[in-house]
């Protein structure tokens, strides 16, 4: 691989045994995967970071890069931790307040941005054709999908090589001739957008190379969450990191070859979910914000509590980045006192719950995909409004 004077300075320990170390896990990663060179990036988005899906052998790995003076050369954002980080969750357990609080110091000592969240473009939104290492396969498929920028879909362990390196390799989606559009996916009209994630899960299952999702119902411009919920549950069943999206994608970000074309109906979704409905008796947990809510998403929850709360079957969980806790803090606060639990920087995918529930109801495909493997979990998916009048008792 051909490496600028400065790449094999790094290489051969000029900045410090971490960066060295980093930049050899990429050059090897890059080499096996056939890459001819590197590429510098503007952002490093660190996943992999919360000790419950990690343990002692990730958080050791963090650690070592710390101690032996790792630092952000790129600016550096990172995935939820296993922790409420506003402190009054019900629902997500704080069994490893210790360990993971050793991971957030180790972050935070080599100057990673705590935002605890897989939302990093609403920190700081790429640009246009923009080369970035991020982790994070829902925040990935965004960043290639809505805003045209360039980034494979990297481990935690590689999108940290990334941070303390400011480089990846130039491979994947980092060229252009691999952002080729082949197969045409029509959405039929009467699929409406609140069954996005069904449809992003879908896609994800069946469809292997890159689409264009066309015939997306105009609303969905002015409603992004339910593209990104779309997104993130295409990314979750499949292994896609771009899916372009008529009218929404930038038109100089990819090419189209189209070998195939495709209809999503409501009745191919209806065949493919095994969607069970609430059981009759046990605790039911309502689950929005995977991935983690925009603002006005979560205005959106607080103005359907104010219609059919408060919650008064099981629980409401609503996830949120971590500052949001005190940014929107009117918005949480409202939340909460009709009936919602709501926990900053964290997920029930990440984290450990607190208690046993016997199903979940949510409108994230992501969640709906994970939860069932992660916590063995009963999971249905429906829409948002769904989700709280089923746990307000209005359905
Ligand atoms: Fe984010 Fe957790 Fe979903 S990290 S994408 S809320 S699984």
């Amino acid at each position: 691989m051909y490496l600028t004077k400065e790449q094999e300075e790094i290489l051969n320990g000029r900045f410090g045994w971490a960066a060295a170390k980093a930049l050899e896990i990429i050059v090897k990663v890059g080499e096996f995967l056939g890459a001819d060179s590197l590429v510098k990036i503007s952002h490093a988005h660190v996943s992999g970071i919360s000790y419950s899906n990690i343990g002692k052998h990730g958080l050791e790995l963090i650690h070592e890069f710390f101690r032996k003076g790792g630092k952000a050369r790129v600016f550096t954002t990172i995935n939820p931790g296993c922790l409420d980080y506003s402190g009054y969750s019900q629902v997500i357990d704080d069994a490893y307040r210790t360990e993971q609080g050793l991971i957030d110091e180790a972050l935070s000592g080599m100057g990673f941005k705590p935002i605890y969240t897989c939302i990093p473009y609403y920190y700081r939104p790429p640009v246009a054709r923009e080369h970035l290492a991020w982790g994070e396969s829902s925040a990935v498929i965004f960043a290639n999908s809505i805003y045209g920028a360039k980034t494979n879909r990297e481990g935690g362990p590689l999108a940290l090589a990334s941070a303390l390196t400011g480089y990846t390799y130039r491979a994947g989606l980092h060229l252009d001739e691999n952002r080729v559009v082949r197969v045409r996916v029509v959405v039929h009209p009467e699929v409406n957008p609140s069954l996005y994630g069904a449809v992003g899960l879908w896609i994800g299952e069946f469809v292997k190379k890159t689409p264009v999702l066309l015939n997306t119902p105009k609303v969905v411009v002015h409603r992004l969450g339910d593209v990104k919920n779309a997104l993130a549950s295409s990314a979750a069943s499949g292994n896609h990191a771009l899916v372009v999206v008529e009218g929404l994608t930038p038109r100089n970000t990819y090419m189209a070859d189209i070998e195939e074309n495709i209809e999503i109906t409501l009745d191919s979704i209806d065949e493919y979910l095994a969607n069970p409905p609430p059981p009759e008796r046990g605790l039911v947990l309502g689950y929005l914000g995977c991935p983690h809510t925009l603002p006005e998403e979560l205005l959106e929850v607080v103005r359907l509590l104010r219609r059919y709360g408060p919650v008064k079957r099981g629980r409401l969980l609503i996830t949120i980045p971590r500052e949001f806790a005190s940014k929107y803090w009117f918005l949480v606060k409202e939340a909460k006192s009709l009936g919602a639990d709501i926990a900053a920087g964290t997920c029930p995918v990440v984290s450990k719950l607190r208690g046993r529930f016997d199903y979940v109801l949510t409108n994230s495909g992501k969640a709906y995909f994970y939860l069932r493997r992660v916590h063995g979990l009963r999971v249905g998916l429906t829409s948002v409004k769904e989700v709280v009048e089923y746990v307000c008792g209005r359905r």
